[in-house]
């Protein structure tokens, strides 16, 4: 069972369903992504925030040495945290992610959030997290947006990263950044699902030639594991009556609904779990369509209810990035 691939503007081929490695535990992700490899899955969503990579890097070395994969067979997408936005930490963050995963490029190295926070030594904290002191204090700093991916083009200049993108931007720092890049981000990666649907921004990508992953594609569910209270007072996406109806329709699981709603739509997705089973289920979702009258009514499910933004996790007032 293989991907569908989306051209990106850099020329790669990225697979449409990948898998996420946020909340993969550390003692289990070695296992969890040489399952997923097994299972067929090419594309790893990644980040320094996640605190496994290395673990990550474990499976993917143990997958490759086993001969499920070859390296250039995979996608390997990871992120620059927000505390090596700094131009000059921005290289020896990549190379150190790279040494955790075993590999010498990314595919895909995306600037996380936009926002630049001051430096936190690796050797104090790692990964550092949102708060200079790794409890409250949250300390911006000078950098710009600008500034930044003109670091991040730099890596692909020197063959650390074959292609850049960003992630949780919204319009204005979209179009900003289409002012000043010399090389366009390659993918948007945006929390994406029925009750937080963005169609304007979506749009704004898909018109600009930027390829856009959906997050979170299971809404609540992927933030019930954190114990959020607005994931706990949503209705539960997965037991949605539109989302089963349709899912009955076309002997499908709930799910598999959701995921397929985002890559009919054009859209790549990441889905998490940590169930073989499910795994199969996940990236076996692009094999069956939705009709018009199935999409409209998922369209209809828009609550505009953002689970994935820092002041739900925590109080800060510097931290307000979709305001
Ligand atoms: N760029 C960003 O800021 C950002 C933010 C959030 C997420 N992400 C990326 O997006 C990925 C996915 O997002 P996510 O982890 O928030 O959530 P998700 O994939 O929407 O949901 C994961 C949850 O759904 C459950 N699940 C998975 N497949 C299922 C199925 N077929 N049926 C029923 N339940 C199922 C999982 O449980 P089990 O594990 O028990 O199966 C887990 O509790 C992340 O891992 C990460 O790579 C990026």
């Amino acid at each position: 069972m293989a991907s569908p691939t989306i051209k990106l503007n850099s020329g790669y081929e990225m697979p449409q369903v990948g898998f996420g490695l946020w909340k993969v535990d550390s003692a289990t992700c070695a296992d969890t992504v040489y399952n997923a490899i097994k299972a067929g899955y090419r594309l790893f969503d990644g980040a320094c925030d996640y605190g496994n990579e290395k673990e990550c890097g474990e499976g993917v070395a143990r997958a490759i040495k086993d001969g499920l994969v070859k390296r250039e067979q995979l996608f390997i997408v990871s992120k620059l945290w927000q505390t090596f936005h700094d131009e000059d930490r921005v290289e020896p963050i990549c190379r150190r992610q790279l040494a955790d995963w075993q590999i010498d490029y990314f595919d895909l190295f995306l600037v996380h959030f936009p926002a630049a926070l001051e430096y936190v030594d690796p050797s104090v904290r790692y990964p550092p997290g949102w708060f200079y002191d790794g409890e409250s204090e949250v300390r911006w700093s000078k950098t710009t947006l600008q500034q930044t991916w003109g670091a991040m083009e730099k890596l692909v200049g020197k063959g650390l990263a074959r292609s850049i993108g960003i992630s949780n931007y919204q319009a204005q720092s979209v179009y900003e950044a289409l002012l000043y890049a010399k090389i366009r981000p390659a993918t948007l990666q945006i929390e994406h699902h029925p009750y937080l649907q963005q169609p304007d921004l979506v749009q704004l990508a898909q018109t600009e030639g930027i390829a856009v992953t959906a997050y979170s594609s299971f809404g609540p569910t992927g933030f019930m594991e954190l114990d959020m209270p607005r994931a706990k007072s949503a209705p539960p996406l997965l037991e949605h009556p539109v989302v089963k109806e349709i899912a009955t329709k076309h002997n499908k699981t709930a799910a598999q609904v959701l995921l397929r709603w985002a890559t009919q739509r054009g859209l790549a997705i990441i889905p998490k779990t940590s169930r073989p089973e499910t795994m199969a289920q996940n990236l076996d979702s692009t094999s069956f369509d939705l009709d018009s009258g199935d999409l409209e009514k998922m369209a209809g499910m828009d609550l505009n209810i953002r689970f994935n933004k820092p002041t739900n996790y925590f109080q800060a007032d510097k931290l307000w990035l979709f305001g």
